[in-house]
């Protein structure tokens, strides 16, 4: 990791042993096959994220019926001042967790070239895709910004973050990625996070919350079909990067919320009984008509879920930051670490 990187790409790939699996199998491969072989059958969201699907989710971000890029964006143009205030050092590294395109993040950059003599982005996310762009994007708006971005797991970034040189950490979880995770590998998550960071640091974390479930079903069903062309991009890129030959007609997006877990659940449910080959597999797997196929949780939050997750991860609520309608919240986090 440099602060200008000599790599032209402006990132670097980890390679992590995981990666490069049993029988030359890659880990989105072994993924598909484990999922696909499960009653009921799964594919994780976390692979989405190819070129297609990294423009189809800037897309959902745009659309009437997606309020969390708007209610956070909200957030950060009416906060950041405050929330680097409260940072209050003069050398800042901005370690922003599954960054996407990093547009958000602008606002957040922006404010620090402005606020904080050395700041330094250190994007981390597992898609390529998206890194590459962000770099692009990024590197021409702000010349002067230091950057260095990390394509790898969020696992791998923590690793990075654990041997770092000593300086302060602001660290962005924004666009709800936490509600990706259940509530147990929130928590799991969150103290991991804590132990790789130093006293002091401070967490960022977007976290969509509970509400008229009517705007959360609209929010995941939009009436463009966006949602469900990302959605069905998993397949897609099954069939393009290990030889699938699903029929994307003969399946349907679904989403539905569920009180009790809190959470919004995205499908693909196959319209027909039909049978899918996977070449590089060497499989194939049969879905019965109207059988699911699970591929997103997004867990949505009550305000005493996120005092509880902080109480039980080692962090201090520093501020809670609203949009005007109430429906999302940042929260700023610090790491709280005992003096030995
Ligand atoms: C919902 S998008 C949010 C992007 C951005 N933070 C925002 O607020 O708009 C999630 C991003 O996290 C990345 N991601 C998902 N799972 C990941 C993982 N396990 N490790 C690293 N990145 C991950 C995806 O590639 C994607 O770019």
């Amino acid at each position: 990791m440099t602060d200008n990187p000599k790599s032209p790409t402006g990132y670097r790939v980890l390679k992590p042993a995981d990666l490069e699996a049993a029988h030359g199998l890659r880990a989105f491969a072994l993924d598909v096959l484990n999922g696909l072989s499960e009653t009921p059958k799964r594919l994780s969201s976390r692979w989405i994220y190819d070129e297609d699907g990294s423009r189809l989710f800037s897309r959902i971000c745009e659309l009437d019926e997606y309020y969390p890029t708007r209610s956070e964006a909200e957030i950060l143009r009416n906060h950041t001042e405050d929330i680097l205030n409260r940072a209050g050092v003069d050398a800042l590294d901005i370690v922003d967790l599954g960054a996407g395109d990093g547009r958000k993040t602008d606002i957040v950059l922006e404010a620090a070239l402005g606020q904080v003599k050395d700041v330094r982005y250190v994007p981390i996310d597992i898609s390529e895709a998206s890194m590459q762009g962000l770099v692009k994007r990024t590197g021409a708006k702000f010349p002067r910004l230091k950057l260095g971005g990390i394509v790898g797991e969020y696992f791998d970034g923590l690793h990075w973050l654990s041997h770092g040189n000593g300086r302060r950490n602001l660290v962005l979880f924004l666009g709800s990625n936490i509600g990706n995770f259940n509530k147990v590998q929130a928590r799991v998550f969150l103290r991991q996070l804590w132990e790789a960071l130093n006293d002091g640091d401070q967490v960022l974390i977007g976290f969509d919350l509970k509400k008229d479930i009517e705007l959360l079903l609209a929010a995941y069903n939009d009436k463009q079909g966006v949602t469900a062309a990302f959605n069905k991009n998993l397949l897609k890129r099954v069939n393009r990067e290990l030889g699938g030959d699903f029929d994307l007609g003969a399946y349907r997006h679904f989403a539905t919320y569920d009180v009790f877990s809190g959470a919004m659940e995205s499908y693909i449910v196959s319209l027909k009984r039909q049978t899918v080959t996977i070449r590089d597999l060497q499989s194939t797997f049969e879905f019965e008509e109207w059988e699911p196929l699970h591929t997103e949780y997004s867990y949505k939050y009550l305000q005493r879920d996120i005092d509880d997750l902080a109480a039980k991860t080692g962090f201090r609520i520093v501020e809670q930051y609203y949009d005007n309608n109430g429906w999302f919240t940042d929260s700023l986090w610090q790491v709280e670490k005992p003096s030995l």
